[in-house]
């Protein structure tokens, strides 16, 4: 086990006990305040996320992108902003401490892409996916500082090594 292992591992039980202990049971019986907004059927969820969340998280992004053809540019200075800010943690092809990303676009949408980004700790908190891989990697993503912009370039380098794309 090497020291990177053991201190994630401390700091995700330090995490996931701050937010497993309080809430157990507080949340589901708390109200939800303005977050429960009113989903398109009109019904709310259980989650108190809307249907829009769900599909494509919480955080800034707060609309469906318009994505056109993959811009190469792009791509590549979000290729060069993954490999400073995220590669310590991510692989393309293996799961490391955090999971895999070269088919993350296949299991997620892109503006959930960037609200995990943009904001992984709301997201961890709240989200019932990122809840689950919360639990599963046991490693809470620190928001990176990272820009709309390189976000987006970030989004972009996903797409262009999406297998499916
Ligand atoms: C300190 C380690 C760490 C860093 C740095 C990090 N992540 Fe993460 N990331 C994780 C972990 C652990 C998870 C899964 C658990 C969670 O949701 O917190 C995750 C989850 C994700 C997810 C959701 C994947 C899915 O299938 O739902 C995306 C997308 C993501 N990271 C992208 C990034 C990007 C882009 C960067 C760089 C800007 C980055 N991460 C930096 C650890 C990290």
């Amino acid at each position: 086990m090497s020291l990177r292992t053991i201190y994630s591992t401390i700091f995700s039980l330090a995490v996931l006990s701050l937010i497993v202990l309080p809430g157990c049971g507080g949340d589901a019986e708390a109200p939800k305040k303005s977050n429960a907004a009113a989903t398109s059927s009109g019904v709310e969820n259980t989650s108190g996320l809307s249907d829009f969340q769900l599909e494509n998280g919480i955080g800034p992004v707060t609309e469906k992108l318009t994505l056109g053809e993959i811009d190469l540019a792009k791509a590549s200075k979000g290729e060069k902003a993954f490999n400073e800010k995220c590669a310590s943690c991510h692989k393309l092809d293996e799961k490391y401490v955090g999971p895999a990303q070269r088919d993350v676009l296949t299991r997620r949408s892109p503006e959930y892409i960037v609200n995990m980004i943009m904001n992984p700790d709301e997201m961890g908190k709240k989200h019932p996916e990122a809840k689950k891989m919360l639990a599963e990697y046991m490693t809470q993503m620190p928001y990176q500082n990272v820009s709309m912009q390189e976000a987006l370039d970030i989004l972009e380098y996903f797409r262009s090594v999406n297998p499916k794309k």
